[in-house]
């Protein structure tokens, strides 16, 4: 029986490896992680990431051929196939600092690996990693390695949060990326039999390990260039009466361009996108490429643009000042479908508007107060350390409330913020919700869900992204 074990039991490593248990039923998978919470959560009926359709694959396989553990040791020492998928923050400290990637994590799972392995291992990289990552890691095994081969894999996961369940049992593709070498190519196969058991053949690429890594930093930057390219375009519609959700249609319905990825937004969020382009900004400037490195930076300058305009916004609607004012954030989360809040555009919102004084209510159906409250007062970049790890910061933001229902945060509030799609915000009662509102009461849509028009009738001021302005809104500066 094929062993697999993954070190790292996160969005990517857990519902990945779920998914192989389900679909290889004669292999054995053990995913191991350092934190003790982490690993109990998956072994429990709480599982410690909210992603539709993941707790019918983990009840499924769990205790069959899945198994969490920390006993990151023995699994590995087991195991014929590695994978890794720990934290690869952005650096905050030293060379690289705000850019580069940091492989503490990384390097302590291949030191494990080194340490306690007594047969020949496949490693596979599975969390994004900075290009020539395999190098390094190739490096450490090696010259620890008392004799036991290592081949190193590069199989970047494309999955989606919200929708990864689909997406990694339907992939577009699934990449390996290895060595050209006869030893290589025999690893590259014995992963592609993993996978064989339900992706399709000419679904499973296969190339150097450098293009591997490097095609996951080129799928992220395009994915959220084309975000950045409609986010831009948006601000230009509100300037001359334009309609994005038209333009992005019109734009979209090019063969060559296609639909996906352009609905305007208050900005991309998450915890790839940002870190992935900083990391190939960084490889650019290693590389002695500033121009193309200034290129992808602009992808990151129009998100941040993009997030600031829309407090800008919000501010301005309401006589240039919140201060005291209470304004409720719908939806925390950076997608729907998730409780994932890394990177996530509200984070800056809100920033943005207790900057300005302003008194937050906040609700969103999968995250709670407790990480809201992480996320407002922890440092750009600690979120992507193991949890027992983060710094935790001994105050909590007093002008912040968090509530479990979108008519309490709402009640007696000057202001609506729509920070994330969340199905439900389409349907609730706006008539009831206006008449307990302060007057004028503003509907600030940050992701051009609620039907504007139905809103204004009711009574109120709306603003949604990159659509023609309320005559309220064209009297006020949009950039302060
Ligand atoms: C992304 C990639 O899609 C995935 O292939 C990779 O493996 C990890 O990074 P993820 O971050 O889970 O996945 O979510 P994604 O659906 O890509 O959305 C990222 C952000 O962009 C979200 O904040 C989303 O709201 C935003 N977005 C997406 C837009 O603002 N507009 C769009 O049209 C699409
Ligand atoms: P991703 O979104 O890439 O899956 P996560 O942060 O969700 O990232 O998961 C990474 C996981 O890796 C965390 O649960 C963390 O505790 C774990 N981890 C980090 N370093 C190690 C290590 N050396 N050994 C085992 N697990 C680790």
């Amino acid at each position: 029986m094929v062993k697999i074990c993954c070190i790292g039991a996160g969005y990517v490593g857990g519902p990945t490896m779920a998914v192989i248990a389900l679909k290889c039923p004669s292999v054995e998978v053990a995913v191991v992680d350092i934190s003790v919470p982490r690993i109990n959560a998956w072994n429990s009926d709480q599982l410690p990431i909210y992603e539709p359709g993941l707790d019918d694959v983990v009840k499924e396989c769990r205790g069959r051929n899945l198994f969490f553990s920390t006993d990151v040791e023995k699994h590995v020492s087991e195991a014929d196939i590695v994978f890794v998928s720990v934290n690869t923050p952005t650096k905050t400290q030293g060379l690289g600092a705000g850019k580069a990637a940091d492989l503490t994590y990384w390097e302590s799972a291949a030191r494990v690996i080194a340490d306690v392995s007594k047969s020949n291992k496949i490693v596979v990289e599975k969390s994004t990693v900075p290009v020539k990552t395999a190098e390094a890691i190739e490096k450490i095994l090696t010259h620890n390695s008392k004799g036991i081969k290592f081949q190193i894999l590069s199989n970047p996961e494309f999955l989606a949060e919200g929708t990864a369940i689909k997406d990694l049992f339907n992939p577009d593709r699934v990449l390996i990326g290895g060595r050209e070498t006869p030893e290589g190519q025999k690893a590259i196969q014995a992963l592609k039999d993993v996978y064989a058991h339900w992706v399709p053949e000419d679904r499973i690429l296969t190339t150097n390990l450098w293009s591997a890594e490097l095609s996951k930093l080129a799928a992220n930057a395009f994915l959220a260039q084309r975000i950045s390219s409609v986010n831009a375009m948006s601000a230009l519609c509100e300037a001359t009466g334009a309609n994005i959700s038209q333009v992005a249609y019109a734009v979209g319905t090019d063969s060559r361009i296609g639909p996906k990825f352009l609905n305007g937004s208050v900005g991309f969020g998450g915890s790839c996108f940002q870190k992935d382009i900083l990391n190939l900004v960084y490889i650019c400037e290693c590389n002695g490429l500033p121009e193309v490195a200034e290129y992808w930076k602009q992808v990151i300058k129009i998100n941040d643009y993009q997030k600031s305009r829309f407090v800008n916004r919000v501010v301005a609607s309401m006589f240039n000042t919140v201060s005291s004012k209470k304004i409720a954030i719908l939806g925390f989360a950076f997608k729907k479908d998730t409780g994932d809040t890394r990177e996530t555009p509200a984070i800056d919102v809100c920033k943005g508007l207790l900057g300005d004084k302003a008194r937050l209510s906040i609700y969103d159906p999968q995250v709670t107060e407790d990480q809201i409250q992480r996320d407002l007062t922890m440092k750009k970049f600690d979120w992507d350390h193991p949890l027992h790890l983060q710094p935790m910061s001994p105050t909590t933001v007093k002008q912040v409330t968090v509530v479990w229902d979108a008519y309490e945060a709402t009640k007696d509030a000057h202001g609506i913020c729509i920070l994330t799609e969340w199905d439900e915000f389409k349907s609730l009662d706006y008539q009831r919700i206006y008449e307990g509102m302060q007057k004028p009461a503003f509907v600030f849509d940050g992701r051009n869900i609620v039907d504007a028009e139905k809103l204004r009738e009711i009574g109120f001021i709306v603003y949604a992204i990159g659509k023609p302005l309320d005559a309220w809104l064209k009297d006020m500066p949009a950039i302060a």
